[in-house]
């Protein structure tokens, strides 16, 4: 399997071992304030990079590797800044919002990158 695929799913899990930790506290302790951020840590960092690992491994060396590594930096550093500046919205920090609102846009960029990935594979005659 390539590097990049290896990449998305070992950060992937990173991503969930956080998240079912974080769903756990709120379990115990049950205090729920901060469920979207846990809902995201999960969607936006274990299924949605698993999803992209997923479509990497399968392209395989049709996979444009510079658009791919792109994708991986931008989206990971999306997650890194929204997802705590979230847990500290939630927490009542507000003057935060604006920087978690451009971790956002790099989400959407990481997904855009993401999009113009899958479009260059599907250009690319296949190898096998
Ligand atoms: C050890 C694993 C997990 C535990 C203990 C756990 C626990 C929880 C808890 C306690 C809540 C709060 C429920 C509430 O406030 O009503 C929650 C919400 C949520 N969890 Fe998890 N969770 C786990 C794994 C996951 C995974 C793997 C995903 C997604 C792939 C996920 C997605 C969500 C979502 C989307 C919500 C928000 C639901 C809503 O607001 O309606 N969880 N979870
Ligand atoms: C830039 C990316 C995203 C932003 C800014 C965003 C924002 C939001 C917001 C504002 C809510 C309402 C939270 C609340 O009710 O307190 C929400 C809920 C939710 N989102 Fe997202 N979202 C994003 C990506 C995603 C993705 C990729 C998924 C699924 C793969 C997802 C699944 C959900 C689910 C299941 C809920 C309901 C659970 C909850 O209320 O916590 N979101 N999102």
């Amino acid at each position: 399997m390539s590097k990049i695929s290896v990449a998305f799913f070992g950060a992937a899990v990173l991503y969930a071992l956080v998240g079912m930790c974080l769903g756990i506290f709120m379990g115990m302790s049950g205090d729920h304030t901060l469920s979207p951020v846990h809902a995201h840590i999960n969607l936006l960092g274990w299924a949605t990079l698993a999803l992209m690992g997923t479509f990497y491994g399968l392209a395989g060396a049709q996979t444009p590797t510079r658009l791919a590594w792109a994708n991986f930096a931008v989206s990971n550093l999306g997650n890194l800044i929204s997802l705590p500046l979230l847990a500290l919205l939630l927490k009542g920090n507000t003057d935060v919002a604006p920087i978690m609102g451009a971790g956002e846009m790099l989400l959407v960029l990481g997904m855009l990158i993401f999009g113009a990935a899958i479009i260059s594979v599907a250009r690319k005659p296949a190898t096998a």
